[in-house]
């Protein structure tokens, strides 16, 4: 095998992966990415720090795992920083596990506020997988990022004073996972991990007199990808940019959506262990049996009206605003409601006081409860997705996995995914446009009625059951992107 027919070597870059460190969407790609391209001969490989609580999952799963003989060491803010590196296998995936207890000390991962010492651990990082050829024998071709705070690689692979000499070894991939975080920090900073002067221009960080990473990071990088085709639009507009839209537009040569997809051996109703009882499009006794003890869980007697679920973050970007509104001036007649996540204290105690108004028809659980998640999903009918922007989300895929109908704006991912069923016999779900509480009542109500005609209902839940969004058609982008990258030609 010459080395063009060799499988290209791709080492993933990430702070979250699933199930050693996860706080959202960001986890459960990097758990299922990996895993999927390995199938599709890409020697994917993953860079992680040890968070608190990651060699305990390590364990608890029995993953194999082992000490590498030499430790690594990157220099920054005239200080030598050192870790450990462990090689795990997860779920076939090898994984490079970075400790050093004083700096990944943060089991929320991303910290309140950006300071030198919060953000120092991530450009340990960033460094640190310049060196796994040095400690692994293993050299990737392809140093795969995930959103900004891994962005500082880029920058430091094309500004760093030493890691620069790198810069023709290795192609960078940058996957935007959420526009709304960039990293604005104070360019002393990036001075004090040795980024040179040329970084500070417009055509680098800078970005209003601060540092942008995720900016400096894209322009550094040789593609981009946004985790759904309608992202890398909306992340051109100025709504969607965050500051960033001009930078972005002018970047189409090198930019590009590819759609996520879910890990349906986690996310199936037909062998999910998770819920009470299995079912599939064939036979959907199962579910009554989910929506039963879903009932039961929240303290209600089963009034055979629609059960509709939130799972996810409880924070602006999810649309929790116009959903509270929505639910309080139509729920009690028309629907019910559960609601699981945590995020935004006042978004938490507005889910605890309705859960206190209307015992009969919401229930929530502020917290992360997988099990319950899985439940919500099984039991229910519909899945409310009211985003303001929403990357990709993968609620809504979940959902119709679950034959558990979305009724989402057509935002991002969202709208690449459900297909509006009024508009269309293979509709998939119920999309409204402006963001809006009133907006958001009329797809509800929309869905509702279909809820009362069985027939309707049914074939539109055969539709969103019969909807495949498995990894397999984004893997194949991926090879073609990385391949193209090695070989020297992008794909158009
Ligand atoms: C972020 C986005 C979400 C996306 C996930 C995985 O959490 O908000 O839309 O699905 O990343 O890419």
């Amino acid at each position: 095998m010459n080395s063009k027919d060799a499988p290209v070597k791709v080492l993933n870059v990430t702070v979250e992966m699933a199930p050693l460190a996860k706080q959202g969407g960001l986890g459960d790609v990097l758990g299922a990415l990996p895993k999927a391209l390995r199938y599709k001969s890409v020697d994917a490989r993953v860079l992680l720090p040890v968070f608190p609580g990651v060699m305990e999952c390590v364990e608890r799963n029995g993953y194999e795992c082992s000490a590498l003989p030499r430790e690594i060491h990157v220099a920054l803010d005239w200080r030598v920083y050192s870790a450990r590196v462990y090689l795990a296998e997860v779920e076939g995936v090898p994984v490079y596990l970075l400790e050093n207890g004083k700096l990944f000390d943060n089991p929320a991962i991303y910290p309140q506020s950006l300071s030198a010492a919060s953000v120092m651990p991530f450009a340990f990082l960033s460094m640190a997988a310049f060196e796994i050829p040095a400690v692994t024998e293993w050299k990737p071709d392809i140093f795969h990022v995930h959103d900004w705070p891994v962005a500082i690689l880029p920058i430091a692979l094309r500004w760093h004073r030493h890691y620069r000499a790198l810069r023709s070894d290795y192609d960078v991939v940058l996957t935007i996972h959420n526009m709304a975080h960039q990293g604005i920090v104070d360019p002393s900073m990036l001075t004090s991990w040795g980024i040179t002067r040329e970084a500070f221009s417009i055509d680098g960080v800078e970005y209003h007199s601060q540092s942008n990473i995720l900016k400096g990071g894209a322009i550094a990088s040789d593609a981009i990808t946004t985790v759904s085709p309608r992202y890398s639009w909306d992340i051109q507009t100025p709504e969607g940019g965050f500051g960033l839209h001009g930078v972005f537009g002018g970047m189409k040569g090198k930019l590009s959506g590819i759609l996520n997809g879910i890990d349906y051996d986690v996310w199936s109703p037909k062998n999910d262990a998770l819920i009470p009882a299995r079912y599939g499009a064939d036979d959907m006794s199962g579910k009554a049996e989910c929506r039963k003890r879903l009932v039961e869980t929240c303290h209600w007697e089963d009034d055979g009206k629609p059960i509709a679920a939130f799972v996810g973050r409880l924070v602006q970007q999810k649309g929790i605003d116009i959903l509270f509104t929505m639910l309080d001036r139509f729920m009690p007649d028309n629907c019910r409601a559960v609601a699981i996540g945590s995020g935004m204290p006042q978004y938490e105690d507005w889910a605890r006081r309705f859960a206190r108004m209307y015992p009969d028809c919401f229930w929530c659980c502020i917290g992360f409860d997988d099990e319950l998640a899985h439940l919500a999903y099984a039991g229910s009918d519909i899945i409310v997705m009211p985003s303001l922007f929403e990357p990709c989300g993968l609620s809504q895929l979940i959902g119709m996995s679950y034959g558990s109908v979305p009724v989402v704006r057509g935002t991002g991912g969202l709208a690449d995914t459900v297909i509006d069923f009024d508009g269309s016999h293979d509709g998939t779900g119920f999309v409204f446009s402006d963001y809006s509480a009133d907006e958001l009542l009329k797809a509800m109500r929309r869905a509702i009625d279909a809820f009362r005609d069985k027939d309707r209902w049914n074939a539109l839940i055969k539709n969103t059951m019969s909807s495949d969004f498995s990894w397999n058609k984004s893997t194949l982008s991926y090879t073609e992107l990385y391949n193209g990258l090695r070989s020297g030609e992008l794909p158009s």
